[in-house]
């Protein structure tokens, strides 16, 4: 899920690649590389974040160039491993986000060709090298017919004044500006004011600082740049992002709740929905199951998109599937969208991002910006909306607008405790095992909360329905074993008495205290909402006192573009 970008223009490259890849690095972050044209082809890589990039910037002239920021797949993390790679010559330099699937067969048919890394992506440099004299353009596009697997790449000829990028199943970008051009995996990483023209599979874009030629089956196809007001009001910081994300969600639940969700409501109403998603949103799904059922009375499927092809044989042909995707880039939830063939209705957080072009009905999420690889304020957004969903399901919308209308202050609330979440953590810094509980809605968000304390502190963690524990997972709660009790009905406590009587350590996540509890964090508001965001202040002291950094957890990347 690596990160690309590349730059033409009058201005120097490499501070402007610099720049942009920072932002990108929520991709993938374990080795990072450049390479400018100007007067040859000048080229760096290292190994870690692309702040290591920074003291060789000087070093890399020229107004021409493309950087990568790196989450492996194919050969281990290594400079030799980092993009850029260039072809025999070293006069081709390429980028690439991906998975080639044919590299081994194309390997084989580029005999003689001297291969320098272990990945896939290097087979582009030597595809193009190989008919680079039937010309640049004609030398890409044949290297694209060879191409199996998923790919957005960027390709860089020493001595030609332009880009040559394309794109399949993993997003790409062109950034027009005044007088100088972009191309990047997301937008984002474009300076503001940059409009945008997404380009779509087996599209290829030629891209040279005054103009910008895009390409369709060799043919040239016109198509508009439009300008994106999304991510205007991202800003750099020095802390962490997932903290200013979660801190952002009194603002980012108001823009959720202050839309118009009749026209969903009424597709809804009509048609039989599949849910589906991945890590986070697929928690959001399972929530949203639980509340078209309570409030609506109306039953949905949820599947995991990376498993959802083993039910296709069972999905009614009338059926439609509803992706819900923070990124909207997520490549299993694009992958069980191409094999339903059915109508998609979408919710998603980036407006210009692949589900929210294919899909037949979009809801915004609202949440603006996230960078932080955990979701948190797109998740609290993702349960306001299917909340909302389900009173409108219901013919109630009012009614659901009214419970959640003191959201932000109820999140305030939670905020208002953070010193205590904090104490907490220094509790259970050093704990091998966290077991979380909770039954109906508060399941998912034991499931949630599980997941966040694992991917940002690295402690086991898992959530369970309270009801199941006693059927296996009781053997494994001795004296002072963690277990964070949602505690919204007076059955949960009967499972929170089988651990205590074990010796559980209890901490009660509720709207009063129970004398169960060996810690206390209050919650007040709609519970299924509200009683997730300690979990994620404690996920990030927790991740923090424990020396990681949260925006960056080991081996994981925020948008994850291949299956
Ligand atoms: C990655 C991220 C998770 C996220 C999941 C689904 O694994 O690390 O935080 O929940 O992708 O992402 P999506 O953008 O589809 O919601």
């Amino acid at each position: 899920m690596c990160g690309i970008i590349g730059y033409v223009g009058d201005r120097r490259a490499s501070p402007i690649l610099f720049k942009g890849l920072k932002k990108l690095e929520y991709r993938g972050y374990d080795s990072a590389g450049m390479a400018t044209s100007g007067s040859g082809i000048h080229l760096k890589k290292v190994v870690g974040e692309v702040k290591k990039l920074k003291p060789f910037l000087s070093s890399l002239p020229g107004t021409i160039g493309i950087a990568h920021t790196r989450w492996a797949t194919h050969g281990k993390v290594s400079e030799r491993n980092a993009h850029p790679h260039l072809d025999c010559s070293g006069k081709i330099a390429i980028v690439h986000n991906g998975i080639i699937e044919n590299h081994e067969e194309l390997k084989e048919r580029l005999k003689g060709h001297e291969f320098r890394s272990e990945t896939d992506s290097e087979v582009i440099a030597h595809l193009v090298e190989e008919n680079l004299s039937r010309g640049p353009l004609k030398a890409v596009f044949e290297a694209m017919k060879l191409m199996r697997g998923s790919f957005s790449f960027i390709v860089m000829i020493e001595g030609f004044p332009f880009l040559i990028a394309g794109r399949k199943d993993t997003p790409l970008y062109v950034g027009i500006g005044e007088g100088e051009n972009f191309v990047a995996s997301d937008v984002l990483a474009f300076p503001k004011g940059t409009k945008v023209i997404p380009l779509e599979d087996y599209e290829v874009a030629l891209v040279s600082k005054e103009s910008v030629a895009i390409y369709r089956d060799g043919k040239r196809v016109k198509k508009q740049a439009r300008s994106v007001s999304f991510f205007e009001d991202f800003e750099e910081i020095e802390g962490h992002y997932m903290y200013k994300e979660i801190k952002e969600e009194p603002k980012s639940v108001s823009r959720a709740m202050n839309q118009d969700l009749s026209e969903a409501i009424r597709i809804l109403r009509e048609n039989e929905v599949c849910l589906i998603a991945s890590g986070t949103s697929y928690h959001a799904c399972l929530m949203a199951k639980l509340l078209f059922s309570k409030i609506a009375g109306k039953k949905v499927e949820v599947y995991l998109a990376s498993e959802f092809s083993h039910f296709l044989d069972s999905i009614p042909k009338d059926a439609m599937i509803f992706a819900v995707s923070q990124s909207g880039e997520t490549a299993d939830v694009l992958e069980a969208i191409k094999l339903a063939k059915r109508k998609v209705i979408s919710l998603v957080n980036v407006p210009t991002s692949t589900l929210a072009r294919i899909s037949d009905y979009v809801i915004h999420l609202n949440a603006g910006p996230e960078v932080g690889v955990a979701a948190t304020k797109s998740y609290v957004n993702q349960l306001v909306i299917f909340t909302l969903l389900a009173y409108g399901l219901a013919g109630k919308l009012g009614e659901g607008r009214k419970l959640l209308q003191d959201l932000p202050k109820e999140i305030e609330f939670i905020f208002s405790q953070e010193e205590k979440i904090r104490m907490l953590a220094e509790k259970l810094r050093d704990k091998e095992h966290i077991f979380l509980i909770g039954r109906g809605y508060s399941y998912p968000s034991s499931l949630e909360g599980a997941l966040k304390i694992k991917e940002i502190s690295y402690i086991h963690a898992e959530g369970f329905a309270g009801g199941e524990l006693k059927h296996g997972t009781l053997a494994l709660i001795e004296k002072g074993t963690p277990c964070i009790a949602f505690v919204d009905d007076e059955e949960i406590l009967n499972n929170v008495n089988e651990v205590k009587a074990r010796g559980g350590y209890i901490i009660g996540i509720a709207g009063r205290h129970n004398e169960l509890f060996d810690e206390f964090i209050a919650v007040k508001g709609f519970f299924p909402i509200t009683s997730i965001v300690p979990l994620q202040l404690l996920s990030y002291h927790l991740g923090v006192l424990r020396g990681y950094n949260p925006d960056k957890p080991r081996n994981l990347a925020k948008s994850v573009t291949v299956k």
